[in-house]
């Protein structure tokens, strides 16, 4: 190999070598875009305190997780969704006729969760609610159980 073969051989590796990066640089950029940084969705199980901490009656709308925890003497714990089946819009219990009601297209659902009336498709998602090592209760929203599910604590 002479002078000038071994100069074109030398330019043509290190072309190859930089065609060679670029492509793997611009794969990695499109694989990590595609990738998100942060996952948004909240954990689906989650603790809510002690029992002492929920009273007897109507039940406790928590805002965040938006869900009720109902306590009843007899019949222990119940977890609901407070998100309406038609559209998500979040429902509000009345204990004056123990019935959900969404604010947005009127639905009206039973102290069970099943539909009264529509729009709503069908009835409010219950959750199984479990007692944790450490005594406070644990909801999970990923097990939806049948309304008449309780946790006697
Ligand atoms: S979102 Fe509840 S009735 Fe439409």
């Amino acid at each position: 190999m002479n002078r000038r073969e071994l100069f074109k051989f030398s330019w043509g590796t290190v072309g190859l070598a930089a065609l060679i990066s670029a492509v793997g640089i611009s794969l990695a950029a499109v694989v990590r875009f595609l990738m998100p940084s942060v996952f948004y969705e909240p954990p689906q199980t989650f603790k809510i305190g002690t029992p002492a901490d929920f009273s007897f009656g109507a039940p406790t709308f928590l805002v965040d997780e938006k869900i009720f925890v109902f306590r009843d003497r007899d019949k222990g714990f119940a977890v609901a969704s407070a998100v309406c089946t038609h559209l998500g819009c979040t429902v509000a219990y009345f204990q004056r006729d123990q019935n959900f009601h969404c604010p947005c297209h009127g639905s009206v659902f039973a102290a069970d969760g099943s539909v009264e009336h529509g729009p709503a498709p069908r009835a409010l998602d219950w959750f199984e609610v479990t007692q944790a090592r450490d005594g406070q209760l644990s909801v999970d929203k990923d097990k939806v159980v049948p309304p008449t599910y309780r946790l006697m604590v």
